[in-house]
């Protein structure tokens, strides 16, 4: 049947057209929060995500149900460690060494892991002091199983930046400054990244007077600030450039940052926190993120990140910390988002 056959050009398009598809989509991931007492199995989980594109998925803690669905699924994975268990971690090699061999050894030749991520959003606090040395004993436990080039790091909010405006005076503010400026020589010298949390509704609730909501949501036509030679048309490219001015004051010109979690909730704020929204943020962080344009200071990087959540978990506080889901815990959509 020669008539079939595609011609080499046919071919070639198709070829630069999956291309296409899997750029568009990469890079992108979703925070699979389990604080839900009606959520669905782990394994209808991450069948969803695989049928939604979806190329990673943010694990705050182990779950060896959704580990093991994770195999062979072709979807890269942060793995965090629970915050309780950052004291133990720190002070006892051994725990971390178990840590390693339960939750990561089995799954090493079939599940991607991106990072392992000591601890969430536990810097400034009293677990702070914990989170390098967890770090260090996960990173030995790992090198001597023979897994040393998995990244390890810790997630953290920008509650640690000082002066978050303009971007460029970014810092990490004096009550951490110290532990942040030991964990990026760690991370400098590991070639890991950091992992940061970037809530542009948050900071926008905090300071509606002076920041729009256009630039919350990607949608002002213009640049907003203009920060040396540097133009913010959005305020989620504003605080992670921030975050990264922090980092190289800190010696950490070389440190990369994934976006660890980024969203904005449906309900439970009046007309902030709506469906059109949360819809309008999490398609155009996506639109964004994919266009792998990265932020002004780090053009040209694609800026990995990974949207919050993937459920409405109704184990959270009550209001906006319940809804930021893209989906209900009976699997429909929220709101429709275009990953693929
Ligand atoms: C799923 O749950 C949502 C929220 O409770 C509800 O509005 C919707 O009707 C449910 N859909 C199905 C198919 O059960």
């Amino acid at each position: 049947m020669e008539r079939l056959r595609p011609s080499a050009t046919a071919l070639f398009l198709m070829i630069m057209f999956q291309f296409y598809l899997s750029i568009k989509v990469g890079g992108i991931g979703v925070n699979y929060g389990m604080l839900g007492d009606n959520l669905p199995p782990p394994s209808q989980v991450i069948a969803l995500l695989k049928s939604r594109g979806v190329t990673g998925v943010r694990l705050f803690h182990p779950n060896l149900d959704a580990l093991r669905a994770l195999q062979g699924a072709g979807i890269q994975v942060i793995l965090g460690t629970l915050n309780q268990d950052l004291q133990g971690l720190a002070s006892n090699p051994s725990f971390a060494t178990n840590w390693v061999q339960t939750n990561v050894i089995p799954f090493s030749q079939t599940v991607q892991f991106s990072c392992i991520s000591a601890g969430n959003e536990v810097i400034p606090g009293e677990l702070a002091e914990y989170v390098l040395p967890a770090m260090v004993n996960l990173k030995a436990a790992l090198r001597s199983a023979g897994l040393g080039q998995t990244p390890v790091s810790t997630s953290v909010s920008t509650k640690i930046i000082a002066d978050s405006f303009p971007p460029s005076h970014g810092k990490f503010s004096p009550e951490v400054s110290s532990i942040m400026r030991s964990i990026t020589a760690f991370l400098a010298a590991d070639g890991s990244p950091l992992l940061v949390n970037v809530y542009p509704y948050f900071a926008y609730i905090s300071n509606p007077q002076q920041i729009s909501l256009s630039y919350a949501l990607f949608t002002s036509p213009e640049a907003v600030i203009v920060d040396g030679g540097l133009e913010y048309d959005n305020l989620f490219d504003a605080i992670t450039d921030t975050v990264y001015s922090a980092l190289e004051k800190a010696g950490g010109e070389t440190v990369e940052i994934i976006v660890s979690e980024s969203g904005w909730p449906s309900a439970g704020n009046g007309d902030i926190a709506t469906v059109e929204n949360a819809q309008t943020y999490n398609n155009n962080l996506i639109a964004h993120v994919s266009e792998g344009c990265g932020t002004p200071k780090r053009p040209c990087k694609r800026l990995e990140t990974y949207i919050f959540a993937m459920f409405n978990e109704n184990l959270k506080p009550q209001g906006t910390e319940q809804h930021f889901g893209l989906f209900f815990p009976n699997m429909t959509e929220v709101y429709h988002v275009q990953s693929n």
